[in-house]
């Protein structure tokens, strides 16, 4: 036994294992000179395109070539610390490969005339923008669109951004955003489909595909940019830019999948994270941008920094500015977003024998491809006509998607005794500082949408109720009081304004306006810029004065319904213990208070399930279903002292991955297995009746698990592995059968090889990831 153990001891530390999938083992060698031409040659299937990139990278010189690398922000937003200048000098001279943020065909047809204009060559520009979940009609954000379980919706809500960012000027979207999150205080878990990687996988695959169809070279398709590669979502602490380090194990089973998914949907180009794996910076991390990208996964598009992610580097302690411009380009960087790093460093590198021409011409071909890709050698101007974007942009049918969407996105968290839909109410307290919001409607990452198209709430309930409702509004209390977190987010898009009353008149006012109305609708949460980007917090509770509001609003007795905006899982259990009615409805989008007003009033019954944990308390976090057992779980006893446990709180949620109600109820009746022993190649069958028992109309999200009982490395208590959304009349039910295949009892083990193991499975069927009825198979040799 132990001879076998330093073996494989020695077997790691040489990389001799079959799976050379850990850094450290790599494989690729620094390209050198002496093999120009086996290195630089195309990997693409295309020899017309490969023929016209040789002629071109034949005719450009070295600073021609780094020019491509150059990424610059410019034009109608700020999405970064920095903004690019000198923008026209650097086009002029051949030293812009593309840009960001400038939109609309004017200013895209401008800038590109220049650039082709004033080139010697006339290579165009890319035109990316950040285009996360709709670019002028805006779509719930990402988090809420995960919640539908909705895979068309979400690939439309792709097509429609793609329809309108293409004729508005671009030809590149930064999205999808794939990093799996399981820590609610990072911002950023607004802009994922949450937690769990297999279902990540799903949504990935769709949006690629709404983004890019299946031709890039058409006018109303787009690029996607698969980011943050890799493990964004894993900043420990949940603070954004963090430090990530986790096994590999993990990183396979539970990070990798979603990325993979969009690499293998053909996504075609990926943008680096900011954080560091493991000791190395994403943005230089050879194993991770080269061996398993590249090589391991076949990814064949381009690869772009983080906005000043090569720079970032040096405060990582990773070296000078050089030394970090070189080592990203050799770890397999193609593009420089804004930090100028490859531009102002690279050819003397190249002098110094830092890195090689031949590595430039690596990275300059797959930017010249991406080009080719979308046409834009044949047209640089296909993404700029006027008329396509008047008749496109904003066109109805999209505003009546962007409604049906959200009214897929929302979670309806608690309903006790049916307190929704409401049933004709004479008056309504409409509550709350978010009540009359539109800025917030459309989330944080809104991209070119305009916020006063955004229908807020109480307009919303205008437009679904009518004369028949009267609104009693009040604000009662301020989103926050914080003066110094109300700065930072309307310097960075807000347009929050504090009422200068006391937080007690501001109750006060609202418990009259409570009283005299017949039930009370309370619209509290997030502003918008409170999640996203660098907006993470530390307490996830109601921000500001908000719960006491809604405590003195209980003491009201009115039936007290609570609309939840927010881009991210709340602690909310006062509001779990008291609230007649949850509904969360995240951000939206642009037709955000029609779809809250529709549900709110039983024209949509909602059908939403949560995507990420919601905790008790934020001292829960991380808090995940798919955790892993310990050789201590606590079985719940009280006095079950040395047990895996805290002594104030239950280890339970407050809602569980998977969670969402409907104003009907199902029923399920127990799984039935076509077998209970299969062989490691065949498959089986589980089917499950579900029935509408309740008194509406409605859609059920049927949810599979699957547990590797005994594993020979540990596996978690269940994991996600199929689901159908139904739509069950009244009284129906309908059989659902899930075909369990090889591959989804499959887990990267210990060597990092993907294997199904026989022995023992677990598999659960439910409309949660707790309420589940479990049976049991095998799986032999
Ligand atoms: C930084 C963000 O991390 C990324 O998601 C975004 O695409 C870029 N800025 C460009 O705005």
């Amino acid at each position: 036994m132990r001879k076998v153990i330093i073996f494989l001891i020695l077997c790691w530390s040489l990389g001799c294992s079959q799976n050379v999938n850990r850094p450290g083992s790599s494989t690729v060698s620094p390209a050198t000179n002496s093999t120009v031409n086996s290195q630089e040659a195309s990997q693409s299937k295309d020899p017309q395109m490969d023929r016209f990139i040789n002629d071109l990278l034949a005719k450009m010189t070295l600073e021609e070539k780094i020019g491509q690398f150059n990424l610059l922000a410019v034009g109608f937003d700020v999405t970064g610390p920095v903004v690019s200048k000198n923008v026209d000098e650097n086009i002029r001279k051949g030293k812009v490969g593309g840009v960001f943020n400038t939109f609309t065909p004017s200013a895209a047809r401008k800038l590109q005339e220049f650039a082709v204009n004033n080139t010697r060559l006339k290579i165009p520009l890319l035109f990316g923008y950040d285009v996360v979940h709709g670019h002028r009609t805006i779509f719930p954000i990402p988090l809420g669109l995960s919640t539908s379980w909705d895979m068309a919706v979400i690939e439309k809500s792709a097509q429609i951004a793609a329809e309108e960012a293409s004729a508005d000027g671009l030809n590149w979207v930064f999205s999808p955003m794939v990093d799996i999150a399981r820590d609610p205080r990072w911002g950023r878990i607004a802009e994922g489909a949450g937690e769990d990687a297999w279902y990540g996988s799903q949504v990935a695959k769709a949006m690629v595909k709404g983004y890019q169809g299946n031709d890039l070279t058409k006018n109303n398709t787009v690029m996607a940019c698969l980011k943050h590669f890799a493990l964004y979502g894993a900043a420990e602490a949940g603070r954004d830019y963090n430090t990530t380090d986790m096994s590999f194990q993990r990183m396979y089973n539970e990070y990798l999948p979603p990325y993979k998914a969009a690499v293998d949907a053909g996504v075609g180009s990926v943008m680096t994270s900011f954080n560091e794996i493991n000791g190395i910076p994403a943005t230089g991390n050879k194993w991770l941008l080269t061996e398993l990208l590249r090589n391991n996964w076949g990814f064949n598009g381009f690869v772009v920094t983080d906005y000043t992610a090569i720079n970032e580097m040096v405060p990582h302690g990773m070296g000078t500015e050089a030394e970090v411009g070189n080592l990203a380009l050799k770890a397999g960087v193609d593009m420089d977003m804004v930090g100028e790093v490859f531009l102002k460093h690279l050819a003397n590198s190249v002098k110094e024998g830092g890195v090689t021409e031949t590595e430039i011409n690596i990275a300059c071909r797959r930017v010249l491809e991406a080009k080719y890709k979308l046409g834009l050698f044949q047209d640089p101007y296909r993404y700029t006509d006027e008329n396509r974007a008047a008749t496109t942009i904003m066109k109805q049918e999209f505003i009546e998607a962007s409604r049906d969407i959200a009214h897929k996105s929302m979670v309806l968290l608690k309903n006790k005794t049916n307190t929704l839909p409401l049933k004709q109410p004479g008056s309504i307290a409409l509550i709350g500082p978010l009540a009359k919001r539109q800025r917030d409607m459309i989330g944080n990452w809104s991209a070119a949408g305009d916020w006063e198209k955004a229908i807020s709430l109480e307009q919303g309930i205008r437009n679904v109720a009518g004369s028949k409702v009267k609104i009693n509004y009040a604000k009662g209390a301020n989103i926050t009081d914080d003066e110094q977190m109300i700065k930072r987010l309307n310097a960075h898009g807000g347009n929050l304004d504090i009422d200068s009353r006391s937080a007690e008149a501001m109750i006060q006012e609202a418990v009259k306006v409570a009283r005299s109305s017949d039930v009370i609708v309370t619209v509290v949460g997030e502003s918008q810029g409170m999640t996203g980007e660098a907006a993470s917090r530390a307490d996830i509770t109601l921000p500001g004065q908000q719960l006491e509001l809604l405590k003195a609003l209980k003491k009201t007795g009115k039936p007290l319904v609570i609309v939840l905006m927010n881009g991210r899982p709340l602690a909310l259990k006062w509001e779990e213990q008291n609230a007649d009615a949850i509904l969360e409805t995240w951000f939206a989008g642009t037709q955000a208070g029609n779809a809250i007003a529709d549900v709110l009033f039983g024209n949509y019954n909602p059908s939403g399930k949560l995507t990420t944990t919601f905790p008790q308390v934020v001292g829960q976090v991380p808090l995940f279903y798919n955790h892993k057992n310990t050789g201590r779980p606590f079985s719940g006893e009280l006095l079950d002292k040395y047990k895996s446990r805290y002594l104030d709180v239950t280890n339970e949620p407050l809602y569980p991955f998977g969670f969402g109600l409907s104003y009907t109820s199902f029923s399920y009746s127990k799984p039935q297995l076509s077998t209970t022993t299969i062989k490691m190649d065949e498959s089986l069958q589980v089917k499950v009746d579900v029935r509408n028992t309740g008194n509406y109309d409605g859609e059920e999200v049927v949810q599979l698990y699957l547990q590797d009982v005994v594993g020979s490395i540990t596996r978690p208590v269940k994991e996600l592995k199929g689901f159908q959304k139904i739509a069950l009349k009244k009284g129906e039910s309908q059989t659902v059968t899930f075909n369990i295949t090889p591959d989804l009892l499959k887990f990267y083990n210990n060597n990092l090889e993907l294997v199904l193991e026989p022995g023992d499975f677990r598999v659960f069927i439910g409309g949660n990831s707790r309420d589940v009825q479990a049976e049991n198979f095998k799986v032999i040799k």
